[in-house]
């Protein structure tokens, strides 16, 4: 498969947060933290016309956090192409680290995200219970019937 990686531009951001509303909700809670992906810069895998990966990340004190990550076709390699771009970035940024959290249920992400290096380095009990009282579209029970409770947070230094 051939497939173009840009930058979030302006004339992308409304269909950006068209995709974060639909996979994620808006705003995103993570770690106590509210945060609108209304300017976060990102990378966006074009296939075509078609939008075929997005992710969405956060520089702040010399680290960087992938807030959104999203491949919609799975196992062709876009989400590591989408790894390796924010990685660069973060580098060239001055980061010293690359971290995101995910769920507990998510054991599909967290096995791609550990085969990419990242190391688990926290796990937030209870995150996700908390964040249900503020965003309560947040489902009891995620990937593979999986009960959802749980931040897991993952990094890698860089
Ligand atoms: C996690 C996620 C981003 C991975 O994206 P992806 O595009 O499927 O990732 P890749 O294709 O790069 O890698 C997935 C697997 O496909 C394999 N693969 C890559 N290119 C391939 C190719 N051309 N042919 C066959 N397999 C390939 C990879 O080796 C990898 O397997 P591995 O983990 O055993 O090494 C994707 O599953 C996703 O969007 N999940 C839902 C949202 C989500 O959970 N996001 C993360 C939240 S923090």
């Amino acid at each position: 498969m051939s497939f173009e990686i840009r930058e979030i531009t302006t004339e992308d951001r409304k269909k950006v947060l068209e995709i974060i509303e639909v996979e994620w909700g808006i705003p995103i809670i993570v770690k106590d933290r509210t945060l609108n992906p209304e300017n976060l810069p990102g990378f966006i895998v074009y296939d075509g016309e078609n939008i075929a990966g997005l992710v969405t990340y956060n520089l702040e004190n010399n680290e960087c956090e992938i807030v959104t990550m999203n491949s919609f076709r799975r196992n062709m390699g876009i989400g590591t192409a989408l790894i390796k771009k924010v990685k660069n970035t973060a580098k060239a940024e001055g980061c010293i680290r690359l971290w995101l959290i995910t769920t507990n249920d998510n054991v599909d992400a967290i096995r791609f995200y550990q085969t990419r290096k990242f190391r688990m380095t926290a796990i937030h009990r209870d995150a996700i219970d908390k964040s249900r009282k503020i965003k309560p579209r947040i489902p009891d029970t995620g990937c593979y019937g999986i009960p959802l409770h749980d931040e897991v947070e993952m990094e890698i230094l860089l």
